[in-house]
């Protein structure tokens, strides 16, 4: 077998001589390869996607696809998912190792079973919370809630996730982002006064057991470091310059971003919606950048602006770790035979999480 190719002699490579080499081992492998890209990618490896979507679309694509190789342009946790729905049959790689979510490192196994044998010390959980993960976490934590009758979520499925849920058991423990818990439930009529956070650096979450008898949601304290960059002004702002332009948000943003949107979903119907667009509308985009530099270049030609939400440039870095580089250097690797990157998850984590992510599909369907 073929040595493996180093990482560092890729770092040497320009954008062009990676582009020529990652085409050229697309056209080799052919079908054997499937590339999935998140929204969020840069445009030089997004364009090497032969499928893009949400989280949700995206676990869906890794589900059905029969290529041998699944290259995962996203982050840690989506490859993890693609390797767990997949039953471990496809070489999932993710191409820089390092391309983790901040948000999903938030939460962990450790810190959850704490949660919920403090809560234990209140209520019988197993019997009035049901656990929920957003899909940004770590596999163990989707095993958690497979093994105590929970379930994963993404942003767009997390209302009928939570409808669910509440038919269920009376209360949610809903980590790891207290903003798609909260601004989820409060849509569905759930009040802010029945919704507390779990501050995961104190005892019993810093809450007394009348707070968390009294509360239908439980939100872990994390939060996207990304969409934390988007303010309520920046809404007021822009409603002052153009009174006729519409304002979309992701549902990771804050409470009081969401509220001052028109409009709150996933990046998939962020797309959708805006894309659905007449001549003249002009619109305010509350997620990450990438994906809304994209869209605006893509909406210009139908005479509709688009525009960022914060003055500030803000990219998730994570996401932006993998570079054309990356990708040709693991494309490369398996032209030649060589698996670098693979990502595995151990079946004894992947089985329970597998049953909460299948309950998802199946809530979802
Ligand atoms: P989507 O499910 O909307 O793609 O969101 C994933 C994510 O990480 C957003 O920050
Ligand atoms: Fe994680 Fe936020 Fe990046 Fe999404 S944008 S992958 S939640 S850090």
């Amino acid at each position: 077998m073929a040595a493996v190719l180093k990482m560092e002699e890729f770092n040497l490579l320009d954008d062009s001589e990676c582009e020529a080499r990652i085409a050229s081992a697309k056209r080799i492998l052919g079908e054997r390869l499937c590339i999935l890209g998140h929204h969020y990618q840069r445009d030089e490896v997004f364009r090497h996607a032969d499928f893009s979507g949400d989280s949700l679309k995206l676990s869906q694509m890794a589900a059905t696809t029969d290529a041998e190789y699944i290259v995962f342009c996203g982050v840690h946790f989506m490859a993890e998912v693609a390797d767990i729905v997949t039953h471990g049959k496809r070489q999932v790689i993710l191409p820089d190792l390092a391309a983790g979510c901040s948000m999903a490192d938030m939460a962990n196994l450790v810190k959850v079973r704490k949660c919920w044998s403090e809560l234990a010390e209140v209520l019988d959980p197993d019997q009035s919370v049901t656990p929920v993960t957003y899909i940004n976490s770590a596999a163990d934590l989707k095993g958690f809630c497979g093994s105590h009758g929970g379930i994963v979520c993404t942003s767009s499925n997390a209302r009928a996730v939570l409808e669910w849920s509440f038919a269920r058991r009376e209360k949610v423990l809903f980590f790891p982002d207290q903003h798609l818990g909260r601004n989820t439930a409060y849509a569905m009529g759930v009040g802010l006064d029945e919704m507390v956070v779990w501050d995961f650096t104190k005892p019993l979450g810093g809450l007394t057991p009348e707070q968390i008898r009294g509360a239908r949601m439980i939100l872990w304290k994390g939060f996207c470091s990304v969409h934390q960059m988007f303010q309520p002004a920046h809404i007021d702002h822009f409603r002052g310059r153009v009174p006729q332009g519409k304002v979309i948000s992701h549902p990771e943003n804050a409470f009081e971003v969401c509220q001052k949107s028109d409009f709150v979903g996933s990046t998939e119907y962020i797309l959708r919606t805006v894309r659905a667009s007449q001549p003249g509308d002009h619109w305010l985009v509350g997620t990450e950048l990438n994906l809304v530099n994209r869209l605006a270049d893509e909406m210009k030609a139908r005479d509709v602006t688009v525009e960022f939400m914060s003055p500030t440039v803000c990219m998730c870095s994570t996401m932006f770790r993998t570079d054309p580089q990356h990708l040709a250097w693991v494309l490369d690797n398996a032209v030649a035979g060589r698996t670098v990157n693979r990502i595995q998850v151990p079946e004894e984590v992947a089985e329970p999480a597998r049953a909460a992510l299948d309950l998802m599909l199946e809530v979802v369907d």
